[in-house]
C-alpha cells in the first residue's frame, strides 16, 4: 500500500492563506509572545521581592543566633503563584486577564512561608520584619488570635517594599505567612483535604481535623510555657563571677562564627 507523503498540519493550513492573512497571523503571533515576554518578567520582579524578604528573615534570624543564640526561624519556603491559580483568581474576582490586573489585586503573587519553633517568636519576627523603613505593612491577618472555624491558624501579612532593577525602583508585594511547625503541620495536611475532589466521611474528617488544631494549639502553648520555664530556672553567670573561668568557658561556648 503507498501511503502519502507525512506532512506538518502547520504546512496545510499556511500554506492556503492570503498575504494579508499571514500578515495578521504575524501580528497575533508578535502580541503573543510580547504577552509572554512581559508576564516572563513581571514574574522574574516578584521572585527578586521574594529573594528580598526572604535575605531579610535570614538577617534577622542570624542576628538573633549570634547575639542571643536564639534560632526564632526554623525554615523559610517561597513560592511564585503559578499561572492556573493566578488565572482562577482574576476570574474569582471577576478581574480581567492582564498585568496590570494582577499587579494591582493580587497581594499573594510572591509568597513566603516562615516556620518558627514558639507562637511568641512569630510575632517577634513580624514585628522585626515590619519596623524596618523599607517595609510597608499593606495587610495583618492574624488567624492565630482569630483562627477560622476549620482551626486554621497562622499570621498573614502583605508587604510592600521597593526592588531596584537595571532601570527602575519597583515597590512589589509579598505575603508572608508565619506559623509554628505544629501549625505548619496541620495546615499540610488540611489542605490534601482540600485537593482532593471526594472524600468519603468528609464531615467527620474536618471535625477531627478542627479538634487536632485545638490540641495543637494548646501544646503550642505549653511548649512556650515550658521554654519559658526553662529560661528562667537556668542559672545565670553571677555578676560576681564575670572573671571566672566558669564565665570564660560561657563565652567561648557562643563562639560559632557563621559561615557564608
Ligand atoms: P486566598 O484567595 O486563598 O488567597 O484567600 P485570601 O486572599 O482571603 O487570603 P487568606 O489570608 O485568608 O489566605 C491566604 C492563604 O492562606 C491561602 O492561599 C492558603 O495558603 C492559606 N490558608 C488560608 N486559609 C487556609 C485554610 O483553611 N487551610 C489551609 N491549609 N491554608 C489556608
Ligand atoms: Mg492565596
Amino acid at each position: 500500500m503507498e501511503l502519502p507523503e507525512r506532512r506538518l498540519p502547520d504546512q496545510y493550513f499556511f500554506e492556503n492563506l492570503s498575504e494579508e492573512q499571514m500578515d495578521g497571523l504575524m501580528a497575533q503571533g508578535i502580541h503573543l509572545v510580547d504577552s509572554a515576554l512581559q508576564y516572563q518578567e513581571m514574574m522574574m520582579m516578584y521572585n527578586c521581592a521574594i529573594r528580598e524578604v526572604r535575605t531579610k528573615l535570614e538577617v534577622l534570624n542570624a542576628d538573633l543566633s549570634v547575639r542571643y543564640q536564639r534560632n526564632p526561624i526554623e525554615f523559610i519556603s517561597c513560592r511564585l503563584k503559578k499561572p492556573m491559580s493566578l488565572f482562577q483568581k482574576l476570574q474569582k474576582k471577576n478581574l480581567p486577564l492582564s498585568l496590570s490586573a494582577i499587579e494591582n489585586n493580587i497581594n499573594d503573587v510572591a509568597g513566603i512561608r516562615v516556620i518558627c519553633s514558639f507562637i511568641d517568636d512569630i510575632y517577634a519576627v513580624a514585628a522585626m520584619l515590619t519596623a524596618q523603613d523599607d517595609i510597608t505593612l499593606l495587610e495583618t491577618k492574624d488567624y492565630i488570635k482569630n483562627p477560622k472555624a476549620n482551626g486554621y491558624r497562622s499570621l498573614h501579612l502583605i508587604v510592600e517594599l521597593p526592588v531596584f532593577f537595571s532601570d527602575q525602583k519597583k515597590n512589589m508585594r509579598v505575603e508572608v505567612q508565619i506559623r509554628t511547625i505544629a501549625m505548619d503541620f496541620w495546615a499540610s495536611l488540611e489542605h490534601q483535604l482540600k485537593y482532593k475532589k471526594t472524600v468519603r466521611n468528609e464531615e467527620a474528617i474536618v471535625a477531627e481535623l478542627t479538634e487536632c488544631a485545638e490540641t495543637i494549639a494548646a501544646t503550642d502553648q505549653r511548649m512556650m510555657e515550658i521554654r519559658n520555664k526553662i529560661n528562667e530556672n537556668a542559672e545565670n553567670p553571677d555578676v560576681d563571677e564575670a572573671n571566672t573561668e566558669e564565665s570564660l568557658r560561657e563565652k567561648l561556648d557562643r563562639f560559632n562564627i557563621p559561615s557564608l
